[in-house]
């Protein structure tokens, strides 16, 4: 399913963090100071357990969308300890991360893999978020728009023209993520721009309309400057949006 998707994005990446009890907590604590804004889209990607308090939290604030970190490449099967786009569609996901550099580098997913979920989550009705990122040694030699467009075009390449002009990408570099070293606004839309020309090539005008995300240590006090920057539509944070006043900061900047 494509859906329009109002920029700027703020997506917060959970990660291992805020189970049931603490998420809802979370949302106590930032449902009142975050209004509904037609202005902006809001997407909280939770650990998969939290998804449904997270959602009973939400009831009544539709403005919030909710996404899973990580599926399975299958639909269903003996995979233990994994799940599928379909339930996560089910458990009311929207949106799925396919591609975190937490999910190539410690757990080895290759670009056929992320190839593999993205075309399974675009069957299960959802959007994929695909995050591509080079390493501080790939920046150094050079290769930062090779190894981006390398793993873009992997990531998509399963996928139909349709289902890409609808989806999101992150660009996250890796040496920027949990490291408090930020790309500035000029890097950031020097590599989104490269992203956003590959985009139009390969899914026409349409993908005009992607939403292109930074992602690396974005917080309260970057996230404006990020924001402004040529090609960035949108913020995913990991660390900074643990807190419920911080992350409403970033949803209001
Ligand atoms: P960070 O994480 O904001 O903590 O750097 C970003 C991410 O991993 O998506």
């Amino acid at each position: 399913m494509t859906r329009t998707i109002q920029r700027p994005v703020l997506a917060a990446n959970w990660k291992m963090n805020l189970g049931p009890t603490q998420a809802t907590e979370f949302l106590r604590e930032f449902l009142p100071t975050h209004p509904a804004s037609a202005e902006r889209t809001v997407i909280l990607f939770p650990p998969a357990i939290s998804l449904a308090a997270v959602r009973e939290a939400l009831r009544g604030r539709p403005d919030i969308q909710l996404g899973v970190q990580n599926v399975h490449t299958e639909e269903k099967g003996a995979f233990t300890g994994e799940i599928s786009a379909a339930m996560a569609a089910e458990a009311g996901a929207a949106f799925v991360l396919v591609g975190h550099s937490e999910r190539r580098h410690l757990f080895g997913e290759t670009d056929a893999q992320t190839a593999q979920k993205c075309a399974r989550v675009e069957s299960a009705g959802l959007t994929p978020a695909l995050c591509v990122g080079e390493t501080i040694e790939q920046r150094e030699r050079d290769e930062t728009e090779a190894v981006v467009l390398h793993q873009l075009r992997a990531g998509v390449s399963a996928m139909s023209d349709e289902a890409v002009r609808g989806m999101i990408v992150a660009y996250e570099p890796v040496w920027a993520i949990g490291t408090g070293r930020t790309a500035t606004p000029e890097d950031a839309s020097a590599v989104h721009r490269v992203i956003r020309a590959a985009l139009v090539e390969l899914a026409g005008d349409g993908a005009l309309e992607i939403p292109i995300l930074y992602g690396g240590s974005a917080n309260a006090g970057n996230a404006a400057a990020l924001l402004a920057a040529d090609q960035v539509d949108g913020l995913l944070v990991g660390g900074a949006s643990m807190s419920a006043r911080t992350w409403a900061t970033i949803c209001g900047s």
